[in-house]
């Protein structure tokens, strides 16, 4: 057994997610604690609402709320949709926690101690009407290279020409649409990445076995031009960490508080300490100090490639330039994203299905299923209606949900509600049990290298096994000359529901309940031997027969959410 630590990316607090966002971390990172659980390991699986920047405190405005009031919300929505989709969080915690305030300023009270702070005057767009300097997006004007007059200070959408704020015509606040703008100086503190370039890509260069999207972007970043840039990681503004080291004020920084990206990484640190704080858990630091038991610790983290570069450069420069031994990352699992139906998710036009939609029309794990046998992994992968009917239909409803359904249905006939004892396996049931102990390696195999759709694919193959086999051992035509087979034909028909029920639980959680419940079963434990869990129910042990599992999607269906879904441009 083995000590497994798992983060999932934590998704912005300003809104609901939609379904590209949840099959690029929280899902995937679930399936694998669920995994790593089921094989009996101790598992530690942690997430929560990223709360800061500047698009929380924008969002909080539009929602005509105090910023602290919005995120509170917004955190049990978010919490609630998590727990719709059954993401199994040892614990769902909260950037702007007390924890992690603490904790930032303390990496960087320790990062200044090391050397590894410097103090850096800028000049910064300042809005009189608003009372705050402005990110660079967050200044709109006319492109001077195109005359796009929606341009951004940080980049005109139009010509793609990188800006500078002070480039734009007629610059205005994005905030309030206010001219009175003007340039004044400011002071932030620059993590010294650069200083730490050698270190970082020695090891980055160590992990040979990581998946070639996380190490390319990670090289890109740390080779490219003139190597990794040190990195403001403070700004200007009211809702934050306020800027300290740790306790202690930090002269010249009263009215800053630190960048988003710098303090939302610590949070899967501060996470583990809110877990104990909220009685749920007893020791943190057996989880994140090397010195205190972490070293047997394997740590994964989970997310979206435009994550890579904070995960495998920024927070580990944080936490290596603390010179403490906290634990750092064993493996980053990253995704391509999913686009929908022709095109792209989008947040501001509505299109496409977000987390809570997606609950409205179907159950958990539909969307479970589809999103993880079709995660991004290699290249960006596509939701489409057609696609999904077609997944839902075949796997779930027609191989899954109608071998639970035969099989039990015909059992009530002929035997009743429980396990008939006769006859004994024969030449059938043996090949069978020895395919499926080969098909069963393979699934775990993929698991272990989370290669998702691999895993997939391997589950949905010890499926259509179990199908293939009722389908030619066909114990309703047995049953007239040979009660006896039929009997061990379709007593291995109701040991490989709970065997189904075992190995697909990461994926489809809730089926794999009514199948286990069905059986009248709590034996969910691993089929490391495959034999012996076929023989797990013997004759006499009651079950039930389960409602449908999984309903077919019809070509009203699929046609009405297409239409619901294809957003709308105001
Ligand atoms: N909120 C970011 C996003 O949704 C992810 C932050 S991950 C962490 O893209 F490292 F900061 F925690
Ligand atoms: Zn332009």
């Amino acid at each position: 057994m083995t000590r497994h630590l798992i983060t999932s990316a934590i998704p912005y607090i300003n809104g609901i997610k939609h379904l590209g966002n949840l099959v690029g971390s929280q899902l995937p990172a679930d399936l694998y604690a669920r995994y790593l659980r089921g094989r009996g390991n101790e598992v530690l699986f942690l997430c929560g609402t990223d709360e800061h920047g500047t698009p929380a405190e924008l969002a909080a405005a539009k929602a005509g709320k105090p910023v602290a009031e919005y995120c509170a919300e917004m955190w049990e929505v978010q919490w609630e949709l998590s727990q719709g989709f059954r993401l199994s969080f040892d614990h769902y915690g909260r950037s702007s926690s007390a924890q992690n305030h603490r904790l930032t300023q303390h990496f960087a009270g320790r990062l200044d101690t090391a050397g590894l702070i410097e103090e850096v005057t800028e000049k910064q767009v300042y809005s009189n009407a608003d009372g705050r300097f402005l990110p660079d997006r967050y200044v709109e004007g006319t492109c001077p290279n195109c005359g796009y007059e929606r341009a951004r200070g940080d980049q005109c959408e139009n010509c793609t020409k990188q800006l500078d704020p002070t480039d734009l015509i007629d610059a205005r606040s994005a905030i309030s649409g206010s001219t009175d703008l003007e340039v004044r100086e400011t002071k932030h503190l620059h993590l010294r990445q650069s200083a730490m370039m050698d270190q970082l890509d020695s090891w980055i260069s160590s992990k040979s076995d990581w998946p070639i999207l996380t190490t390319s972007i990670a090289k890109k970043w740390l080779h490219d031009g003139d190597g990794l840039q040190d990195r403001g990681i403070t700004r200007d503004l009211d809702w934050g960490v306020p800027v300290k080291k740790g306790d202690d004020d930090w002269p010249g920084m009263e009215d800053k508080v630190f960048y988003v990206w710098f303090d939302a990484p610590i949070e899967y640190i501060s996470c583990a300490q809110e877990w104990v704080d909220a009685g749920k858990g007893d020791n943190w630091e057996r989880w994140w100090r090397t010195d205190k038991g972490a070293e047997d610790v394997t740590y994964t983290q989970f997310m979206g490639k435009d994550n890579v570069p904070f995960h495998t450069l920024s927070f580990p420069a944080t936490i290596l330039g603390s010179g403490e031994p906290w634990k750092l990352v064993d493996y980053i699992k990253s995704f391509n994203y999913l686009n929908y139906d022709g095109g792209q998710f989008s947040t501001s036009q509505g299109r496409g299905v977000f987390m809570d939609q997606a609950l409205e029309i179907l159950p958990a794990d539909y969307w479970r299923w589809w999103l993880l046998s079709h995660a991004p992994e290699n290249s960006d992968s596509e939701f489409t209606w057609d696609n999904f009917q077609t997944s839902v239909n075949k796997d779930l409803a027609d191989v899954l949900g109608n071998f639970v359904s035969r099989i039990t249905k015909f059992c009530r006939s002929k035997f009743g509600e429980a396990v008939p004892g006769g006859g004994a396996y024969g030449a059938a049931e043996q090949a069978l049990i020895d395919d499926l102990t080969v098909k069963t390696r393979a699934y775990e195999a993929h698991m272990d290298a989370m290669e998702i759709r691999k895993a997939a694919a391997a589950l949905r193959a010890i499926w259509v096994a179990g199908n293939e086999y009722l389908q030619s051992a066909a114990p309703w035509s047995t049953f007239k000359e040979d009660p006896d087979s039929a009997a061990a034909q379709v007593r291995l028909g109701l040991n490989l529901i709970r065997f189904y029920a075992v190995l697909s639980a990461p994926f489809i959680p809730d089926a794999a309940a009514t199948m286990l419940a069905a059986m009248n079963s709590n034996d969910d434990s691993w089929p490391d031997d495959v034999p012996g869990a076929l023989n797990a129910l013997t004759g006499e042990h009651a079950f039930s027969v389960p409602d449908v599992l999984f309903a077919k999607i019809t070509d009203d269906q699929r046609e009405d959410w297409q239409a619901r879904f294809a957003g709308t441009r105001d």
